[in-house]
């Protein structure tokens, strides 16, 4: 008899698998004024749910991963969309993961142990949505990183996180993408250390992280409201345009074994682009601000020549204040001129942009360790509508 309990109670332990753990995470990505999207990563799979608590009305609510009406459960990558919030408000949050297991013989589900971050009562994780009423607005710029984690962490020493409105991943901030690993090592569990569980990411690819078997599911990890690399998004009066260069040579290029399509992708980007740039949103906007890795009016490559053709003749009728860029691992500043009616700002692989917009000025400073390497540049809002 014992003998057989001992084996029935085998059997049980082989459907829930023992304890379940947060292994990454979680971060924040694709804030909008009424929602915002929570990753992180489990050991073992389960649904997920994040649970909010307005911190102005105690309001609580629970938000699951849901596709058609399925709550996810068979993952351990958990990406959380929060929906219907109130602008510029403060929020409580925890994120929940549920072990699952499935008895195959009897077709049923078993559920485990629950994992959580900290409840609200004791230190919890928070965000602020943004806002169309904010008058001042901060961000940084990372970019071509390229998986130097140590080093993005000591160029960071300084940064007042929690000041700012978000991060913006500006391009190659891994050098390729093999497996979730990378993603990780290289570069999200430092942020996550720093500041991505409570100040949002910008996530704005860059070519490198076009390569590798992992480029392909790199978009679950920053999920998008759009689900694409380029989107648009508003803090008070300025509009922000997400713009993905795609890879820096010809599609034929050697480099990537005939699996580059990207003259198209930017043509298919282009026609996208044609059709937001008269949204009421960007139309309305006082200020339009773009980030785009590889900067087009710069660099010599097919990728910038390609830019050129598809997204900067649009760009130029867009009343564009600035673009930011990355890319060619050294400072460059470039004037509006004839070819491309606003300035380009390109950050270094040394430094990163403090960018603040304030009393109708957008200052962009470029710090580092070096202060030789250390740039400053302000651009009156024209308020062009
Ligand atoms: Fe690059």
């Amino acid at each position: 008899m014992k003998r057989q309990l001992f084996i029935l109670l085998l059997a049980i332990s082989s459907v829930y698998v023992q304890g379940i753990t947060i292994t990454h995470g979680p971060y924040l990505c694709d804030m909008t004024t009424d929602g915002v999207t929570v990753v992180w990563t489990t050991d073992l799979q389960g649904p997920a749910w994040v649970e909010t608590e307005n911190t102005v009305t105690a309001e609580k609510a629970d938000y699951y991963e849901v596709v058609a009406g399925n709550i996810v459960a068979i993952a351990t990558l958990h990406r959380v969309r929060i929906n219907n919030l109130k602008p510029g408000t403060k929020y409580n949050y925890r994120i929940f993961t549920k072990e699952i297991g499935l008895d195959l013989a009897t077709l049923s589900v078993n559920y485990g142990e629950t994992v959580a971050s900290n409840d609200f009562s004791h230190n919890p994780l928070s965000f602020t949505t943004f806002s169309k009423d904010k008058k001042d607005i901060s961000f940084v710029v990372l970019n071509d990183i390229h998986s130097r984690t140590d080093f993005m962490k000591e160029l960071c020493n300084e940064v007042d996180f929690k000041a700012l409105d978000f991060v913006c991943f500006n391009g190659d901030m891994w050098e390729w993408l093999l497996d979730e690993n990378m993603i990780f090592d290289g570069c999200m569990d430092a942020a996550v250390e720093m500041f991505a569980s409570e100040i949002p990411i910008v996530f704005n690819r860059g070519n490198h992280e076009t390569r590798g078997p992992y480029a392909i599911p790199l978009i679950n990890y920053f999920p998008t409201v759009n689900g694409t690399f380029y989107y648009q998004f508003g803090i008070g009066d300025v509009c922000f345009l997400v713009l993905d260069g795609g890879e820096d040579k010809e599609d034929s290029h050697p480099e990537y074994f005939n699996l580059a399509a990207f003259d198209s992708y930017r043509e298919e980007e282009s026609r996208w682009l044609e059709q937001n740039v008269v949204c009421p949103e960007f139309q309305n906007a006082k200020a339009r601000i773009v980030f785009l890795h590889i900067p087009p009016m710069v660099s010599t490559g097919h990728g910038s020549l390609h830019l050129q053709k598809t997204l900067i003749p649009i760009l130029n009728h867009a009343k564009i204040d600035v673009i930011l860029s990355g890319h060619t691992h050294s400072y460059i500043y470039r004037e509006a001129d004839a070819t491309s009616n606003f300035p380009t700002v390109v950050n270094s692989n040394k430094t990163y942009m403090l960018c603040t917009i304030k009393d109708g000025q957008i200052r962009v400073e470029m710090k580092g360790q070096n202060p030789l390497a250390n740039h400053t540049h302000e651009f009156q809002i024209k308020n062009r509508k």
